[in-house]
């Protein structure tokens, strides 16, 4: 598999690089600082057709490949990792959602939006006894005439408040674990739909992550994705993909702390030279850049897959494995790179480190990847 650009994907790197460094770095520190969502670096890549890179032009997208959303997404993410976390699920997780399982109709009235920007979307799987276990998940939907009645609650859900689509999974038949799932598409103004806490977390500050409480919400049967019982596989496909924007989230972060520490390196003198002359630096920042180079051929590789419709599942498993837990030691070298500056907040590889930890968690944790590589390896 060649790891050569194209034109094309290159010019899409180098036009998100300079949007990215030149605006959404910038603020990422206030960002952080205020736990502000950054509204308006979404308002900019809406302008500039980022909402929605990998879906055809038709609807709404710029029509790329799903490799040169990923690059975007690393870029972005190598500024500001909350842009890049709302920008990675609103896509992988929502656009596809109606790209892949959306008639015609729920196309028309809901992608257009999403790639556009017009739309925000968001993900919602997790609840409090189901977070690696989602087929245990316990909301219900309830058919009545042309509205399903759903109720219970969402967990840990990113862009929550924020977003104005939530695709939503529900049990629709009781006791049947993964195939009494299914999936709703619930508009943001839905009676009986509201938002709850807002978590208080280490990192990704600008990304509001929080719960979604359904109380006799009244949902469309229109909006039901796919068929009844589907659900658990929707949100499964979905995830495969999803977990490739994660990875590629994870480098951005990883670059980011590395570019740093190696800048530092060079100016920083101890014992009357810079500390980048002395081996022992010298072989984290070598092991630092041959983790990251080793996580950007499993990202990219994962995204080729995708891009020719193979199969990608343990590849996109892998890829967010190791991509994650390098964003996680890298960052960590970096802040030990820089000492007491690297613990403290006037440089920015505390955050970085703060930023990475919860790549390992999300969509589904480091130990479930491996459990998902070792099924493929087994069967
Ligand atoms: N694509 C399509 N179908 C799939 C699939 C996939 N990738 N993986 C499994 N399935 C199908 C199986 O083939 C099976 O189908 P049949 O009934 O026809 O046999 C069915 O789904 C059930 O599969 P399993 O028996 O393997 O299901 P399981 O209960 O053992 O769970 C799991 C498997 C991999 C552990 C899964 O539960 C999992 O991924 N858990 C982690 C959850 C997760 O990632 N949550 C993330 C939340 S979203 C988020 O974090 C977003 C954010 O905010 C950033």
């Amino acid at each position: 598999m060649p790891y050569q650009l194209t034109d094309e994907q290159i010019m899409m790197r180098d036009t998100v690089r300079r949007l990215a460094q030149n605006e959404f770095a910038p603020r990422a520190v206030e960002i952080d600082r205020q736990h502000r969502f950054p509204r308006e670096n979404i308002q900019r890549m809406a302008e500039l057709g980022l909402m929605g890179i990998p879906i055809p032009e038709e609807w709404g997208g710029a029509g790329c490949d799903f490799l040169s959303y990923i690059i975007a997404v690393e870029e972005i993410s190598r500024a500001c990792a909350s842009t890049g976390v709302i920008l990675a699920v609103h896509t992988s997780l929502a656009c596809f959602a109606l790209l892949q399982f959306g008639t015609q109709e729920q196309k028309e009235r809901y992608l257009r939006r999403l790639a556009s920007g017009e739309w925000l979307g968001a993900y919602a799987l997790t609840e409090a006894n189901a977070g690696s276990d989602p087929a245990n998940l316990s909301t219900t939907a309830r058919l009545e005439g042309d509205y399903y009645i759903v109720n219970g609650s969402k967990l840990f859900i990113t862009s929550a408040g924020e977003a104005d689509l939530y695709v939503t999974f529900v049990r629709t038949s009781p006791g049947s674990r993964h195939k009494g799932i299914s999936c709703l598409l619930v508009e943001r103004d839905t009676p009986g739909f509201t938002v709850g806490k807002i978590e208080e977390k280490m990192g990704l500050h600008g990304d509001p992550t929080g719960e979604l409480i359904f109380d006799n919400a009244r949902v469309p049967r229109a909006n039901l994705l796919g068929a009844e019982g589907e659900g658990f596989k929707i949100a499964m496909s979905l995830l495969d993909g999803g977990r490739i924007g994660i990875g590629a989230q994870a480098l951005g972060i990883a670059q980011a702390a590395f570019d740093v520490a190696l800048d530092y390196a060079k100016k920083r003198v101890q014992f009357g030279r810079p500390i980048a002359e002395f081996q022992a630096i010298q072989f984290m920042l070598a092991d630092m850049a041959t983790r990251i180079d080793a996580a950007r051929l499993l990202v990219y590789r994962a995204a080729r897959l995708k891009d020719m419709g193979l199969p990608h599942s343990k590849e996109a498993s892998m890829a967010k494995l190791f991509a994650t837990d390098t964003a996680m030691q890298v960052t960590t070298d970096a802040v030990q790179i820089l000492g007491g500056y690297g613990y403290c907040k006037e440089y920015p590889v505390e955050r970085y480190m703060r930023d990475a930890k919860v790549t390992q968690i999300y969509e589904g944790t480091n130990q479930i990847q491996r459990l998902v590589i070792a099924r493929h390896l087994l069967k």
